[in-house]
């Protein structure tokens, strides 16, 4: 696929629903042993938050295509010390061919993109996971056969994951629930480019109800209530989002063959209880590989093959 040739995923709107089911596509064939790519180029990961599922799916996906990955980590190189950004992405453009950034701010990363030519990849800010929902929307596929006209339900902060599912639900067709405390709604600015994307034609709901917005869903999603670097206001968040804890009982509100998804890491008896995560409706442990499926049709579209 040339068409993402070059081209910045800072956050999933920067995709067309075309250009995501190409990629959703591409990712169904990689992951059937369909087809086989190869692209010996160099990817960076430079990351200012922990991670295990980007860090290795992406590195595993480069090295299955015959690239190599150069890992930047922040502790042993300048970045760390404080080295501008400005000059970080200009050094780095001339030395890797592509850049996967995990940061907390949104702006960081755009910085990144304009003062480097190579493709950047956003691998998780404090407001989207784009790499993330490509993974759960394929993971949604699998089992669906298609998007258009399911309704994916997500319970619990409304930050990065809940905003690139507001994105991209609206832009596959899909209806959205977002329940949230009211204290911890999704940001207004990316609810109102969810709203402008479906343009009434699919339901962008926020509410503070956790029953109402399970009603007859096809996927039910939740995610850590403290999200990285929030840890210090854990025990304060574990009362407010109680209710919206995805359990048993919950579960048995959406639709009888709705199906669970969790981006991970998980807090169990939290956000999840373990029976759920263990149980039959749960598809996270197919989600989490498709991490590495996804990523590598992404990084096959935007570096092109040798
Ligand atoms: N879901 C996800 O991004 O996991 P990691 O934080 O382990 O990369
Ligand atoms: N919302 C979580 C997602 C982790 C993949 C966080 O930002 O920590």
């Amino acid at each position: 696929m040339k068409v993402l040739k070059g081209r910045d995923l800072l956050s999933l709107a920067d995709l067309s629903t075309e250009e995501i089911q190409q990629l959703l596509q591409l990712a169904t064939q990689l992951k059937a042993g369909q087809v086989h790519l190869h692209c010996n180029k160099r990817l960076g990961l430079l990351f200012y938050k922990a991670s295990t599922r980007t860090r290795v799916s992406f590195s595993v996906a480069m090295y299955q295509l015959g690239g190599q990955v150069i890992d930047l980590n922040p502790n042993v190189t300048q970045v760390g010390r404080g080295e501008p950004v400005i000059d970080t992405a200009r050094v780095l453009d001339r030395y890797l061919d592509i850049l996967a950034i995990r940061t907390f701010d949104q702006n960081q990363l755009e910085t990144f993109a304009e003062y480097a030519q190579i493709p950047i990849i956003n691998a998780l800010t404090d407001l989207e996971h784009p790499c993330q929902v490509l993974a759960d929307f394929l993971t949604v596929e699998e089992n669906f056969g298609s998007l258009a006209g399911l309704t994916l339900t997500y319970l619990g902060d409304g930050n990065n994951v809940a905003h690139s599912l507001l994105l991209g639900c609206a832009l596959m067709g899909m209806n959205i629930r977002v329940a949230t405390p009211l204290a911890y709604q999704p940001d207004p600015r990316i609810v109102e480019r969810a709203k402008q994307i479906t343009a009434g034609r699919t339901e962008v709901m926020l509410t503070d109800d956790p029953i109402a917005a399970v009603k007859d869903a096809h996927v039910l999603y939740t995610d850590v209530w403290a999200s990285m670097g929030q840890e210090d206001s854990a025990s304060t968040r574990i009362p407010v989002f109680q209710p919206y804890q995805v359990n048993e009982q919950l579960l048995t509100n959406a639709d009888s063959e709705a199906i669970v998804l969790h981006c991970l890491p998980a807090h169990r008896g939290e956000e999840i209880t373990n029976e759920v995560m263990e149980g039959a409706r749960s598809r996270i442990w197919d989600q989490a590989e498709n991490r590495m499926h996804a990523q590598k049709a992404l990084l096959v579209s935007l570096l092109g093959t040798d």
